[in-house]
């Protein structure tokens, strides 16, 4: 059986439309994986408390409680291996990783984020796309390597973004669209590796 662990530092909607998904089409028996385990940098991340109701195992780390970013890394590889993990999936995991962690993980490690990379790396991608004029936003599913946001492309999908859009209207319309491609991007990584 392949595990998942997913990482996340917030309300885990994307967290829970893999869980979702890997219920709903049945990952277990069709693709010989299941998620395995959350894990978050923040005890109150609201998506903590869904998984925990799901009957997944989650853990929690804070990173403020060590004195270096390698320190942390180290602890949460230690976290993460707990669970033997085929793929470790980044929802919303506000954190940057070093490249020790990065290595570890090398060819198993996927991120989203919300814009049309490489375009809008980083920070603030739903008010940068709307002030430089960007007529169409969106969001991708990459490979994580040593380079922040800079992996190569899974999938993305994209909006349009409207005269009237705010970041918050904007980033609502991407993530709805997140919760579509992470899920289809896991499953078809899954099934690349057999
Ligand atoms: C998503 O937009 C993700 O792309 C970004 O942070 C947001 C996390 O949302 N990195 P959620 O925690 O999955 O609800």
């Amino acid at each position: 059986m392949k595990n998942i662990v997913i990482l996340i530092s917030g309300s885990g909607s994307n967290m829970a439309a893999i869980v979702r998904a890997a219920e709903q089409e049945r990952w277990s028996v069709r693709l010989n994986a299941k998620v395995t385990a959350v894990i978050s940098n923040k005890a109150d991340a609201a998506g903590l408390a869904w998984a925990k109701a799901q009957g997944l195992s989650t853990a929690v780390l804070d990173h403020k409680a060590f004195a270096s970013r390698e320190a942390f890394d180290q602890a949460l590889m230690a976290q993460i291996d707990r669970f033997s993990p085929s793929l470790v999936v980044l929802a919303g995991f506000m954190r940057i990783l070093t490249p020790g962690f990065v290595a570890h993980y090398e060819g198993r490690l996927l991120n989203i984020h919300p814009s049309l990379l490489p375009a809008f790396t980083g920070l603030n991608t739903h008010q940068r796309a709307i002030d430089a004029g960007c007529r169409f936003a969106g969001a991708t599913v990459h490979q994580v390597t040593a380079e922040l946001d800079h992996g190569g492309i899974l999938a993305q999908a994209v909006v349009p973004v409207l005269p009237e859009d705010t970041a918050e209207t904007l980033a609502a319309r991407v993530l709805s669209q997140e919760h579509r491609i992470y899920p289809q991007a896991i499953a078809a990584w899954l099934r690349s590796r057999g």
